[in-house]
């Protein structure tokens, strides 16, 4: 994995370049303040862009348009991060406010560098995803020619209330990129994902793709997995067995902690889209994440479990100081 000791990198390459707002080749980020302005005005923000053969720069959309900024200006009935419901979210030591949601909308249209007309498109679902989508979707309207497979209903509703072409996984096989959030993003971009209840539809549309590029804000980036509860997708027969085997395989393994079934704001199990239940793995510290995936991939009644190991290649993660880019 290519990325540089984060605070090093910081003071070597983001706060050099804070608050120069122009479309020079030095400029790789902007800070507080200006992070504010640059977003909201119209023209060219190069931003940094990894690759296998190492950094170059590449160009953002032509305009940060204003309107994909505001609530106001999503189309009527479109849902957006500030409906998600939140209860149905584990806890899991995160940041909120106004600035983490400007980070991820600067993380989703960092993205939009990566796509290129006649691209088959994986959607992830969250609302980091869901802020690509939404700038997608003025690029659609521009005229770019996608099709998209979304990796739940809600973002099946939000990319039909925007116009994009959408597909199914059975008409469109073979996807070109996905594009999707994660929970927590650890060493070798392993992930959890599946805080908005989306794991399996995401893992078998991300392995359908040639590529993953993984879209976060910076309290997403881990040094070890586990902080936020994993989210372990099971079959609703047997769940006392499947649970209680989770429980002796996590143990075998050295983790121990809660297995909660997830549950809606009225108490009611949370059922997937697939007619699944999400228990929500409080291990703390996952030291050791491919024993771990092994372990439950073993257990007849886990449908699938929200470790992404050695499927995203890379990272686009929005710091307040700018974008990181870590390649896998
Ligand atoms: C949904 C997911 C999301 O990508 C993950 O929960 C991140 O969500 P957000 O972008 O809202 O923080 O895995 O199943």
């Amino acid at each position: 994995m290519s990325r540089s000791n984060r605070s090093d990198r910081q003071n070597e390459r983001w706060i050099a370049g804070a608050g120069t707002l122009g479309a020079g080749k030095d400029w790789h980020s902007f800070a507080g303040l200006a992070m504010e302005s640059a977003v909201r005005a119209p023209g060219s923000i190069p931003v940094e862009s990894g690759g296998a053969g190492g950094i170059r720069l590449g160009e953002l959309p032509a305009k940060w348009r204003l309107g994909v900024w505001e609530t106001n200006g999503y189309p009527a009935g479109a849902p957006n991060e500030h409906q998600e419901n939140p209860s149905v979210r584990p806890k899991g030591g995160r940041v909120s406010g106004v600035g983490r949601v400007d980070l991820k909308r600067m993380a989703g249209e960092a993205a939009l560098s990566h796509v290129e007309s006649g691209m088959r498109l994986g959607l992830g679902s969250g609302s980091t995803s869901e802020a690509f989508i939404r700038a997608l979707g003025v690029r659609v309207a521009e005229g770019l020619q996608i099709v998209g497979v979304p990796t739940s209903e809600r973002v099946a509703a939000l990319a039909t209330s925007l116009s994009i072409p959408l597909s199914t996984l059975d008409e469109t096989p073979e996807l070109n990129l996905t594009i999707d959030g994660a929970d927590e993003i650890g060493p070798d971009l392993a992930l959890i994902k599946g805080g908005g209840g989306a794991l399996l539809r995401e893992k078998i549309v991300a392995t359908a793709s040639r590529r993953m590029i993984v879209i976060a804000d910076a309290s997403k980036l881990v040094d070890t997995l586990g902080a936020f509860p994993l989210p372990i997708e099971v079959a609703p027969f047997g769940l006392t067995v499947t649970r209680a085997k989770i429980a002796a395989a996590a143990e075998r393994l050295g983790l121990l902690g809660n297995l909660a079934l997830r549950k809606t704001d009225t108490g009611a199990p949370y059922i997937t889209d697939g007619g699944h239940f999400i228990l929500d793995a409080s291990f703390r510290r996952i030291p050791r994440p491919e024993a771990l995936a092994k372990a439950l991939e073993a257990i007849p009644g886990v449908v699938e479990h929200g470790l992404f190991i050695g499927i995203a290649s890379l990272a686009i993660v929005a710091h307040p100081t700018g974008i990181e880019t870590i390649t896998r």
